[in-house]
């Protein structure tokens, strides 16, 4: 079996690498791809851009690939799943309709309000002097998003009234673009976020193991948020009771908001909850794709052929696929990133030893920002990686308790030779000390 993955990040990295584990896949294209994906044996990267449909459905067709599993939002929310089936290729990831869940705050919440899952009290504005007289009335702390993809800059949490007012001005002012026109405030929630990653195939759906990311840039979660430093999985803090909670009251309720409206969605589901201090899962938002970096620390511990699960998503057969079974393992993912990220950075930093930071064979390195460096005339061997993003190398292992993963995480970054690049070292201190139950599922 062959099949396509759109995309350039760590997370798509990390799909090709999972569906290559398998013995039936032979060969993976990638497009765009990075340049750990160019160095993945039975991997190829395909220089299209995501929304060269026809190119796109033609590479699909004519090289006979099992499907086209599509990696970010971005495509989904502009209908590259709609047009790729309309060429008759089989696609994993939801049409614009569905993909609304993440592409807009504000219809997200109607379904929420429709399907009646737990999420944060919000309303939506239009213009900045309604909003204003609304957070005057609600106070602070308060959360301002705009509707619209802000590339995960959208979100203001105002611990001030002038924070948010000033978010809201900014909003409506064009910060955003046309993403910013319409905004959310919502409700504070506080308590640990969880990221539960679901599959479907619209009509059955089915959760991944729930894993947490660290959003922040700095040490001790401070500082700016970021795409994400690193993650780790299964979480202590989302148990299998806690989880089949979330399975009846945020997933099956939303599939079937999803089928009232008569859209067929087979993806992704990802569940942004936060587990409130009373032990309930709320919504924070929904997005229509697999998490990055939180793919990078759940799939290798996945030991179902990937490909099944994609395949039974695509063909609605989910039903009849037994239960995924897991490593009973804990895993963790560290980013390592541009000097300056999520600021101004440099690109085109050279980066060595991966070789021999992977040598243990339950040590993984997805690229996110990189390349092969192609020519060699320039002074570059062929072969040389170089950075072209902020967050660049994800560093992934898993062990059989959580403290031994993030020890050969930790131990394979120390034989990266990437000068120029910082990393954090504290991942998971949010679930130190809870551990008994990070180890298996
Ligand atoms: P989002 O893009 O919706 O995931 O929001 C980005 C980040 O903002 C989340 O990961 C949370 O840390 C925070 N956030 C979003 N909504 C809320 C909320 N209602 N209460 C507290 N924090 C929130
Ligand atoms: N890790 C957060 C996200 O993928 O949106």
């Amino acid at each position: 079996m062959k099949a396509i993955v759109v995309g350039s990040g760590g997370r798509e990295h990390a799909l090709a690498w999972t569906l290559l584990r398998s013995p039936q896949v032979t060969e993976v294209v990638c497009i765009p791809g990075n340049g750990g994906t160019a160095r993945l044996p039975g991997c190829r990267n395909v220089a299209m851009a995501m929304d060269e449909v026809d190119a796109i459905a033609r590479c699909a067709l004519v090289n006979n690939m099992a499907f086209v599993l599509v990696g970010p939002e971005q495509p989904l929310a502009e209908g590259l799943a709609d047009k790729l089936r309309a060429q008759r290729v089989n696609v994993f990831g939801p049409g614009a309709d569905g993909a609304q869940i993440e592409s807009s705050k504000a219809w997200a919440k109607d379904l929420m309000a429709d399907a009646n899952v737990p999420t944060a009290a919000s309303a939506v504005f239009t213009d900045a002097d309604s909003a204003i007289a609304y957070v005057e009335q609600q106070g602070a702390p308060i959360v301002v998003k705009a509707d619209g993809l802000a590339a995960g800059k959208g979100v203001t949490v105002a611990m001030e009234k002038s924070d948010a007012i000033a978010a809201i001005q900014s909003a409506f002012s064009g910060q955003f673009g046309a993403a910013g026109e319409r905004i959310v405030i919502e409700e504070f929630l506080t308590g640990q976020e969880v990221s539960v990653l679901a599959v479907t195939d619209g009509q059955t759906i089915r959760p991944l193991l729930p894993a947490q990311d660290h959003k922040q840039v700095g040490e001790g979660d401070t500082g700016p948020n970021t795409g994400g430093m690193g993650a780790y999985a299964p979480t202590p803090v989302m148990p299998a009771d806690l989880l089949a909670r979330v399975q009846s009251e945020v997933l099956e309720p939303t599939l079937n908001a999803l089928k009232a409206k008569s859209i067929d969605y087979r993806g992704v589901l990802y569940a942004g909850l936060i587990v409130t201090p009373a032990g309930d899962p709320k919504v924070i938002e929904f997005n229509c794709r697999f998490g990055d970096p939180e793919t990078q620390a759940v799939l290798p511990l996945l030991e179902t052929p990937f490909e099944d699960i994609i395949t039974a998503c695509c063909d609605q057969t989910l039903s009849t696929l037994s239960a995924f079974k897991w490593k009973a393992a804990a895993s963790a993912c560290v980013v390592m990133a541009a000097e300056g990220y999520p600021g101004p950075y440099k690109k085109g930093l050279v980066i060595g030893g991966l070789d021999s930071a992977e040598a243990d064979e339950d040590t993984v390195i997805f690229h996110a920002g990189t390349r092969m460096a192609q020519d060699s005339a320039q002074g570059t061997a062929q072969g040389t990686v170089k950075s072209t993003g902020g967050r660049v190398l994800g560093v992934s292992a898993i062990a059989p308790t959580f403290e031994a993963a993030l020890a050969k995480v930790y131990s394979a970054i120390d034989k990266i030779d990437f000068p120029g690049s910082f990393y954090r070292r504290d991942i998971g201190h949010r679930v130190k000390g809870m551990a008994s139950g990070m180890e298996g599922n």
